[in-house]
């Protein structure tokens, strides 16, 4: 797809999708922003390990983990495991988007974004920003009608996240409620969808 091969530049964005983001001119410019490859699962679970080790709340290993219980699932997506790449071609970036189902049902219209990860060196430069506002543009085109995530508001409230209440949504028993967002890629996305937010259809978060 156009958006994954895309230097990160703003000008190959569509208009119809360009809306959704505040313009942003920070951080690396020279990086590409694109669909993983296949010969590239082990460096990106690696990153992914690296990334959530140096954090205060993980040992890195669930997130690890939850790459490969998505990959071998039927809710992979394969376009949108998406990397970011430095000008000296190193991947420094990384997202997942995949199918994610609501009430056990609308899987295809329905993703969730996990995990989100940067290099610690090239954090706090835009990448994060960059590679989901990137995801979530080829979510629409692929017409997916809304994502969910679970994290800081702070963080995901600047790409379009809102609480997942908002929409109809419910959390299983043991997820917090205030870490768990919401946005739809079109208008009234979840409308006729709504249901309960389970992560226990995944082994490592059960
Ligand atoms: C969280 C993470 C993905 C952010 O990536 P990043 O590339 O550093 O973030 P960006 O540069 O795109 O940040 C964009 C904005 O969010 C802010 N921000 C960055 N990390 C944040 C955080 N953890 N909490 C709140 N805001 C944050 C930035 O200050 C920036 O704000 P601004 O636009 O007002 O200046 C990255 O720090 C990371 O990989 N952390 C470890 C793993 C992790 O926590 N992943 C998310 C789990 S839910």
């Amino acid at each position: 797809m156009e958006i994954a091969g895309a230097i990160c530049s703003e000008n190959n964005i569509p208009d119809s999708i360009r809306k959704r983001y505040a313009k942003r001119n920070k951080g690396v410019r020279k990086m590409v922003i694109r669909t993983e490859k296949q010969e590239e699962h082990q460096i990106v679970e690696d990153l992914v390990y690296d990334v959530f080790k140096g954090t205060k709340f993980s040992d890195g290993f669930l997130e690890k983990e939850l790459v490969k219980e998505i990959r071998s699932s039927r809710f992979y997506v394969p376009e949108l495991s998406i990397v970011a790449v430095s000008d000296s071609g190193m991947i420094i970036g990384h997202i997942m988007l995949s199918k994610f189902p609501l009430s056990g049902k609308n899987e295809d219209k329905v993703l969730l974004l996990s995990p989100v990860s940067v290099d610690p060196s090239y954090q706090k430069q835009g990448i994060g920003m960059k590679m989901i506002e990137t995801g979530l543009d080829m979510a629409e085109e692929m017409g997916f009608r809304g994502v969910i995530v679970e994290g800081s508001p702070d963080y995901y409230g600047k790409t379009g996240f809102e609480n997942h209440k908002e929409f109809g949504l419910t959390a299983a028993a043991g997820i917090p409620g205030d870490y768990l967002m919401a946005q739809e890629l079109i208008k009234d996305g979840f409308r006729g969808i709504e249901g309960e937010i389970d992560f226990s259809i995944y082994k490592c978060l059960a």
